[in-house]
């Protein structure tokens, strides 16, 4: 979401005739686009606004803009507005479409300042009426060939206990489906290879539409039904709106790739129950069989966190039980963080030492299980959409499985964007190589 994000960022400022420049020092205009879903994200944001000062005030013309979902938070656009006063523009997740005016104007006003007028500048953070008329057409300059990135639905209304997207990104809006299908088109028309789809629940698609027949499985069926060969993926799913509808599409589908995202964050039902994420363990695990009875191959990912507050050693146990048993090809483990605001942050906190050997205990069970999993793929003939040059190896390519794994094998820059036959022969805990045949 954040890249993409970006990628919109992009394509307003190459519209305005600006392009993208080698380093800070030689910019006119530096955009922040910030997260704050967890504590080290947020530092690391002001961090780098903090550093840009002294680029500042080598080019006093520069313009700075931060964006993104830290500066919705309450009280964090007024920090900025005194704590940062060369910043210029302030701007939410949903105001992008007014980014190319306010620009225009910090340029105007600048030019025609007289010695004792104020520095014009923009805090704008509002949620607004219109946002997805106002900002569905805006420009996009793609980044991740051959991959698109497409917006489904934005915001959530989830409200989980330890999450503060919900006060970050609003509520739920789908964006018309008719829309999506012309997107995803002209991304294929393009030559894109690979539509993931995106939402912060894309289960929830079109619940608020109240479209009959429209909803995420509709959705899939007729991005299905777009002609070219390409893969679509999406994320991120809900356990606790994942339907057997949606798991039937994607088992008959051509295009929807056999892989999910499917967040557990935590394995104890004590615990998911505290965090409002409105599924229990055996809920989640029957979802687990029913993708596996119905996609054998399916790779499944999944995010976990630990030291929420009421976890005890027994629901961290519970957590490592459940990866154990779903055996997940990846997990994105995080630390929890307690973000001000939500229900979770109120509660009574963990010692940070508990938490450390909680997460070193997780990371390395995956690790393991990750790498058995890796062994399974050796011998076997995989197709790859190869992605990029592999950073680390001369004369080799990367890409990944219709099951998500990346693999690494012999080819050239002029492989990015096909699909290749790869023989998978040699494993090294998450990576997997092989041959072109
Ligand atoms: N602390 C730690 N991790 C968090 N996530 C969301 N909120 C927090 C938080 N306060 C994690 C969840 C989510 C992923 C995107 O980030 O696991 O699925
Ligand atoms: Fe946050 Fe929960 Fe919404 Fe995901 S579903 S964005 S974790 S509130």
């Amino acid at each position: 979401m954040n890249v993409h994000e970006s990628e919109k960022v992009a394509g307003i400022l190459e519209n305005m005739g600006y392009e993208c420049c080698p380093d800070d020092s030689s910019a006119d205009i530096v955009v922040f686009n910030t997260c704050c879903i967890r504590d080290t994200a947020e530092k690391r944001a002001l961090g780098n606004i903090g550093v840009i000062k002294s680029e500042k005030r080598k080019n006093p013309d520069m313009i700075i803009v931060v964006f993104g979902c830290m500066p919705v938070q309450p009280g964090v656009a007024d920090m900025i507005k005194e704590r940062y006063p060369y910043v210029d523009i302030v701007l939410g997740t949903r105001n992008l479409n007014i980014l190319e005016d306010e620009i225009k104007k910090v340029i105007e006003k600048r030019a025609t300042k007289r010695k004792n007028d104020k520095k014009y500048r923009c805090f704008n953070v509002e949620d607004p009426e219109e946002f997805i008329a106002l900002s569905d057409g805006l420009a996009v300059t793609r980044t991740s060939y051959p991959n698109a990135w497409v917006n489904i639905i934005y915001g959530c209304n989830n409200f989980c206990s330890y999450c503060i997207v919900p006060y970050v990104r609003g509520r739920e809006i789908s964006r018309d489906m008719n829309v999506i299908l012309d997107e995803v088109k002209k991304c294929v028309a393009e030559g894109y290879k690979e539509i993931t789809l995106l939402g912060q629940n894309v289960n929830s698609y079109g619940n608020d539409l109240h479209i009959d027949g429209v909803n995420f499985a509709s959705l899939l069926r007729e991005i299905d039904k777009i002609e070219g060969k390409f893969r679509v993926r999406f994320m991120t799913s809900h356990p606790k709106d994942l339907s057997e509808e949606v798991v039937e599409v994607m088992a008959s589908s051509k295009k929807i790739c056999s892989n999910i995202h499917l967040p557990i964050q935590s394995g104890s039902s004590k615990v998911l129950r505290d965090m409002n994420r409105r599924y229990d363990r055996d809920h989640y695990y029957s979802l687990i069989a029913m993708l596996r009875s119905k996609m054998p191959n399916i790779g499944i990912t999944t995010d976990i966190m630990v030291g929420f507050p009421t976890e005890t050693e027994e629901d961290f146990e519970d957590t490592m039980d459940m990866v154990r048993k779903v055996r997940y090809s990846n997990a994105f483990t995080f630390i929890y963080s307690p973000r001000k605001g939500t229900p979770a942050a109120k509660m009574e906190q963990i010692p940070y030492d508990i938490k450390k050997r909680r997460i070193g205990e997780l990371i390395k069970l995956q690790n393991t299980i990750t790498k058995e999993l890796s062994k399974e793929y050796l011998g076997g003939v995989y197709e790859v959409l190869v992605e990029d040059i592999a950073p680390k190896y001369e004369n080799m390519v990367c890409g990944r499985t219709e099951s998500g794994r990346l693999v690494t094998f012999d080819g050239t820059k002029e492989d990015i964007g096909k699909f290749v036959n790869v023989k998978i022969t040699e494993t090294r805990s998450a990576s997997l190589f092989g041959h072109k045949i």
